[in-house]
């Protein structure tokens, strides 16, 4: 294999219904289907770099790649086999010759570490990407195909998905509904959204969302689970399509305190509300009405305030005035997953 390099974005994003709980025996098969939005610059960059070699090997890199931003993830052992494992996986499934040459991978999450903000969604859809780059034959193909090819995106999407879950969601957007196997972009007559996330504590999650995807289904709360998000799948994926805010707001808020009521009714029972999470949750239900802000929240202490992009200097200015302790991280709904960059021949 000749010297060779690529260089992808992708983005994270937030469910509005939760993925949480998996299908026994499957490949991160959801028990319930989800829907979410996707984000722009909360993302990850990722490279993969081939250096001529007499042999194949492959290895993570603790770097940032080369025209990425942001900060390496601290993986650990467990972590980075995951990680190399997915590429494994991606260059078995999509190509027949076996790979050649030295290949590192390198990646870099532009929100902080501490911030708390899973990171698996963004670095398993960038891995997936870049992978599905370096075997492509025909390159310039593969790239045109990407960017047309919505069909070519959800079979990428379903790929991703093995490496972890919400993965998947985030190849297209802004609004991506996924069930079962199946990933599709929504049509929506919304106006377009911001994410200001509020970060409420950079403590690492005591129990990590493998984890709780498994306790869940031993809280009593469980029963009705799948039927309850089922019916909010399908109400959701209407009021996008008819771009209706108000309802979109008051879905996202049953269904994350839903999913927040399955953790804390679990054996062994366990959560994510921070002191400071429930006051941002009291204020915002104080001061605005769910027509003009959704709020959600993932397995994690962090509230996610969608707004209207029109409206989003309006709500960071009032957030940020009423708890100037906590960070705001502000981002936008976007496409998903991109190509950056793809080089080939001579290399440093
Ligand atoms: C709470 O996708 O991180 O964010 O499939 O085990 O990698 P794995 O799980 P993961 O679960 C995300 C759960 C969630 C809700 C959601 O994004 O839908």
């Amino acid at each position: 294999m000749t010297a060779f390099r690529i260089l992808v974005k992708a983005p994270s994003n937030i469910a509005l219904v939760k993925y949480m709980g998996k299908l026994p025996g499957g490949v991160n098969l959801p028990e319930n289907p989800s829907i979410s939005m996707t984000l722009s610059n909360l993302a990850t960059y990722l490279e993969i770099k081939v250096l001529p070699a007499p042999s194949f090997s492959r290895r993570w890199v603790p770097e940032v790649p080369s025209g990425g931003k942001g900060d390496s993830p601290n993986l650990d052992r467990a972590g980075e086999e995951k990680f190399l494992a997915h590429f494994d996986r991606c260059v078995s499934r999509l190509s027949d010759t076996p790979p050649t040459g030295a290949v590192e991978i390198r990646s870099a999450n532009t929100f902080p570490h501490s911030a708390g903000i899973a990171s698996s969604a963004s670095s398993f859809a960038a891995l997936t990407l870049a992978c599905a780059g370096l075997v492509a034959r025909d390159r310039k193909t593969f790239e045109e195909k990407f960017k047309t090819d919505g069909s070519f995106r959800a079979e990428l999407a379903r790929l991703s998905r093995e490496g972890s879950g919400s993965s998947c969601r985030s190849f297209d957007g802004p609004f991506v509904a996924w069930e079962k196997e199946q990933v599709q972009v929504l049509p929506s007559r919304l106006p377009p959204l911001s994410d200001l996330v509020v970060v409420i504590s950079s403590g690492q999650k005591k129990v990590g969302s493998s984890e709780a995807h498994a306790r869940v289904k031993s809280s009593p709360h469980w029963q009705g689970r799948v039927a309850r998000a089922g019916s909010r799948f399908a109400k959701l994926g209407q009021a996008i399509t008819g771009g209706n805010f108000q309802e979109l707001s008051e879905i996202a808020d049953a269904d994350f305190r839903d999913m927040h009521q399955l953790f804390e009714t679990a054996v062994p029972s366990f959560s994510y509300f921070a002191e400071g999470t429930t006051q941002v949750l009291d204020f915002i239900e104080e001061i605005a009405s769910p027509s003009e802000v959704a709020v959600t929240m993932d397995a994690g202490p962090n509230v996610h305030v969608v707004v209207p992009q029109a409206e989003e200097a309006h709500w960071k200015r009032k957030l940020s005035l009423q708890f100037p302790e906590y960070p705001i991280l502000v981002d936008r709904e976007g496409m998903g997953a991109e190509i950056l960059l793809i080089e080939e021949g001579e290399m440093k």
